[in-house]
């Protein structure tokens, strides 16, 4: 098994658990950080629908608990015979921890689909940096 084998494994585990009642749309996503740790998330719905929370944002959530910041590696997997690529907001959330270099692992139920730069889904981003002003 490879380390994209594992996070697909997790990130396939996070979204079985899902909470989409609203869409029926289950996603699961999974980080790998700097040191080799996994970390996955769900989409978590809720009745007030802008209140609900991507995958991605859950997987990140789980990470910054785990006292870590340096996102290398990131799968999401959703149903479909579409592209489940992250939102725009997901993409900026990532863009927090991640560089334009880091793959983003698109995934549906049969595996891998495509892999894309984060850089591609978000280019010309506003990030951290931005904000070291002298
Ligand atoms: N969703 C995610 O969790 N991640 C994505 O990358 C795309 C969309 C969720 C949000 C909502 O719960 C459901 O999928 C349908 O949009």
């Amino acid at each position: 098994m490879s380390t994209l084998d594992d996070m697909i494994a997790l990130a396939r585990a996070a979204q079985a658990r899902a909470y989409a009642p609203y869409s029926k749309f289950r996603v699961g996503a999974c980080v790998r950080t700097e040191s080799g740790e996994l970390y996955a998330g769900c989409n978590v719905e809720n009745a007030a629908y802008p209140q609900g929370q991507c995958a991605e944002a859950s997987a990140i959530g789980a990470m910054v608990h785990g006292g870590e910041t340096s996102i290398v590696e990131v799968v999401v997997i959703g149903d479909g015979d579409g592209l489940c690529t992250p939102c725009g907001g997901c993409r900026q959330r990532l863009n927090e921890f991640a560089t334009g270099d880091t793959p983003v692992h698109v995934c549906g139920p049969e595996g891998l689909r495509k892999t894309i730069p984060l850089g591609e889904l978000i280019p010309y981003a506003f990030g951290p940096k931005n904000l070291d002003t002298p």
